[in-house]
């Protein structure tokens, strides 16, 4: 099959998961953008990735990295930066490119998190960054534009011989440990990147693990039995209904309620 190369922008770059999908966006022979916030890390990654500067907490400096992209993979993190980290950069940031982005389309991979729906443990009620990465879900949804979030479990704590990727949904594995699930860094980057050009790939959420065997040759094999997030879903398909949007916080309500005024009808 021949993979049709784009233009795709890494947001999250410079980091564990980012840099490794810069990687296999340049391996799939896509034209890939790198936004990095610190200079000094621009040396890390590969030649072939034209690096533009921008933070996602500034909309002001987004305008040059949306130009032109016609595929935009997520993964950033704000890990260590509590309630406010949470709120600027796991969701804040992902509106604020979208937002740049305007009413252009381009394909999107949204990287969040296992167990993301689980508001109650002692994680997401000290940083709430689940709820913070369920938001940056929903206003994807809420956009319209085609695509993929993916839900990794715990990263690289897979053995050395499980890299039989499963996908699950619904996101029942609530633990909060590695016992949800594990799977490899690498892994990871290269579903973010194959779902880009995935038709079958097209609207779904799932959680992404990996149990023994050997990895799989056909990504698009995994992802056409999944349901599809429904038309006009803030929420996953199967997602726990807890997290109503008349209870959410009035600047939130305002971001989706924008976003889904902007949908683009053909989304
Ligand atoms: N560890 C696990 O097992 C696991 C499992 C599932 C999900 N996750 C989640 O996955 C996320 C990403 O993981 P990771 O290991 O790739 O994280 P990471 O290494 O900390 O990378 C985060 C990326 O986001 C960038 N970033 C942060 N704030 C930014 C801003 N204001 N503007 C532009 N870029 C910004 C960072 O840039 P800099 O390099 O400049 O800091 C970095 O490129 C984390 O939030 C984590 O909670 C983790």
């Amino acid at each position: 099959m021949t993979i049709p190369r784009m233009t795709v922008l890494v947001v999250g770059a410079t980091g564990s998961i980012g840099r490794l999908v810069v990687e296999e966006a340049v391996r799939q022979r896509h034209a890939v953008r790198a936004l990095v916030r610190n200079p000094g890390k621009a040396g890390q990654l590969p030649r072939e990735a034209q690096v533009v500067l921008g933070d996602v907490t500034r909309p002001d400096t987004l305008s040059g990295a949306v130009d032109g992209v016609d595929a935009i993979v997520f993964t950033l993190g704000s890990d260590g930066a509590g309630k406010v980290g949470a709120a600027s950069v796991d969701y804040g940031g992902v509106r604020n490119v979208l937002g740049a982005l305007g009413s252009r389309k381009a394909r999107i991979a949204l990287m969040t998190s296992i167990g993301v729906t689980n508001r109650t443990g002692a994680y997401n009620r000290t940083t709430e960054a689940h709820d913070c990465k369920r938001r940056s879900e929903k206003v994807v949804r809420a956009s319209g534009l085609p695509h993929t979030i993916v839900r990794p479990g715990w990263f690289d704590y897979n053995g050395p011989d499980e890299h039989r990727l499963v996908l699950l949904q619904g996101d029942r594995r609530q633990a909060g440990d590695p016992s949800d699930g594990a799977v490899a860094r690498r892994q990871i980057a290269e579903v973010l990147v194959r779902s880009l050009v995935s038709d079958q790939a097209l609207r779904k959420t799932f959680e992404l693990i990996a149990t023994a065997g050997p990895a799989p040759k056909d990504l698009d094999a995994l992802f056409a039995p999944l349901d599809p997030d429904p038309l006009g879903a803030l929420d996953g398909v199967r997602d726990m209904a807890n997290m109503p949007l008349g209870d959410e916080p009035q600047r939130v309500r305002d971001d989706l309620e924008a976003m889904l005024a902007d949908r683009p009808t053909n989304g």
